[in-house]
């Protein structure tokens, strides 16, 4: 690695700076729940931000041409999607995306499909506005979380259908989905005639050896049924600075999307630009070094939990581990967690209660402490030898 990036070792002391994560939970527990790292951004948001702030004037602000450049390139380089600036949509953030997306193509009354268990926005959007979740069974095949077909079609096939909610890298579970599963979800969506929207934000998180394909890369009627959305937040680490986008290749749809969204989703916010910039143009070194300690850190919580009754499937993606306590048989595994002093989430939010999602996008001496708290509490029930 580049001698001048800091190390992901470093552990940064986040207790004063508001942060949601660290806010959570006694000091005595070390959070593991939302999506948010303990890493310092790349250096190159950090000169960027640093230079705008300069400036000095705040005022309402354009989106840079050299942002939209840079997500053109971003991903046709890495996902082989062409696109074009006029398809891009900018936001201060996806879940308001999501939200806005389910209020704006379908009804109240209507149905939408959503593979699940699932970042919990996914069906709180559909659920909040009088829509019905028809939830399709996430379901561990060949050491993958994948979506039970037969249950998709027959939700897909409800004459109130109207709408496919994909989380692709799944969130939580790890999965990327492959093209072929892409594509049979595709002749679902095609058949019933389904708006589909993708949330990718995970795309860039990837610790395997395995591709990414955006849904509306997939063909022309994929593209045009697709509302597609994706952020540099999760990747490098700057959630907090209020940017994601839409990719909206169907004039139609992109035209009420927008419609639907004024005066009521501000523009994106100014720094989050700025940095969103810099992310896509010269953050490639520190990100591609982010995801060899992300595998690094994936590989050392499964070999150690793979000696303790807790289950973890292999995740192609994310930095979010999807624990299976069933075999503990608690009455509350989050309790068990947060008592063992790691601040995991709790599956239930997602859709299982028989399952902890933690979060390692940590410094790893912070992820060993975390396990050896997890193995003495597991000791301490005489699971373990
Ligand atoms: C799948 C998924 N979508 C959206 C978000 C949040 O997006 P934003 O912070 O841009 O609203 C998260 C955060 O964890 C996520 O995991």
């Amino acid at each position: 690695m580049d001698a001048s990036f800091p190390t992901f070792d470093t552990i940064i002391d986040r207790t004063n700076s508001h942060s949601d994560k660290w806010s959570k939970f006694p000091e005595t527990v070390i959070p593991m729940w939302v999506a948010d790292m303990d890493f310092d951004s790349p250096d190159c948001i950090k000169k960027a931000l640093a230079k705008r702030v300069e400036e000095g004037v705040f005022g309402y602000t354009k989106t840079p041409q050299a942002l939209e450049s840079a997500i053109q390139v971003h991903v046709s380089t890495r996902y082989n999607w062409l696109i074009s600036p006029a398809d891009l949509v900018h936001l201060p953030g996806l879940v308001c995306a999501l939200h806005l997306s389910v209020r704006v193509f379908s009804d109240e009354g209507d149905s939408i499909v959503v593979p699940g268990p699932v970042y919990y926005h996914l069906t709180k959007a559909p659920a909040l506005t009088g829509r019905h979740v028809l939830n399709v069974d996430m379901q561990l095949t060949e050491g993958r979380w994948v979506p039970d077909m037969a249950q998709f079609e027959a939700a897909c096939a409800d004459p109130k259908s109207k709408m496919i909610l994909l989380c692709n890298p799944h969130n939580p579970g790890g999965t990327v989905y492959t093209k072929a599963e892409l594509l049979s979800i595709h002749t679902l969506a095609e058949k019933y005639d389904l708006v589909v929207i993708s949330d990718e934000i995970h795309c860039d998180l990837i610790l395997d050896a395995v591709p990414h394909v955006p849904f509306a890369s997939l063909n022309a009627d994929a593209a045009n049924r697709t509302i597609t959305l994706m952020a540099p937040s999760k990747t490098f680490n700057a959630a907090g600075l209020g940017y994601a986008f839409a990719v909206i290749q169907n004039t139609a749809l992109r035209n009420q999307f927008d419609q639907g969204r004024m005066g009521l989703i501000p523009s994106a916010n100014m720094l989050g630009l700025v940095a969103a910039t810099a992310a896509y143009e010269e953050g490639q070194e520190w990100h591609q070094a982010l995801l060899t300690y992300l595998a690094g850190n994936r590989d050392l919580l499964s070999q150690r939990l793979a000696a303790t009754p807790l289950k973890m499937a292999h995740l192609e993606a994310t930095y979010l581990a999807w624990i299976d306590v069933s075999a503990l048989s608690l009455d509350n595994p989050y309790d068990f967690f947060v008592g063992a002093g790691v601040g995991v989430s709790n599956g239930a939010d997602f859709g299982d209660g028989n399952f902890v999602r933690l979060n390692f996008g940590c410094p790893r001496s912070v992820l060993l402490n975390a396990i050896e708290r997890i193995e003495s509490a597991l000791k301490n029930r005489e699971c373990l030898g």
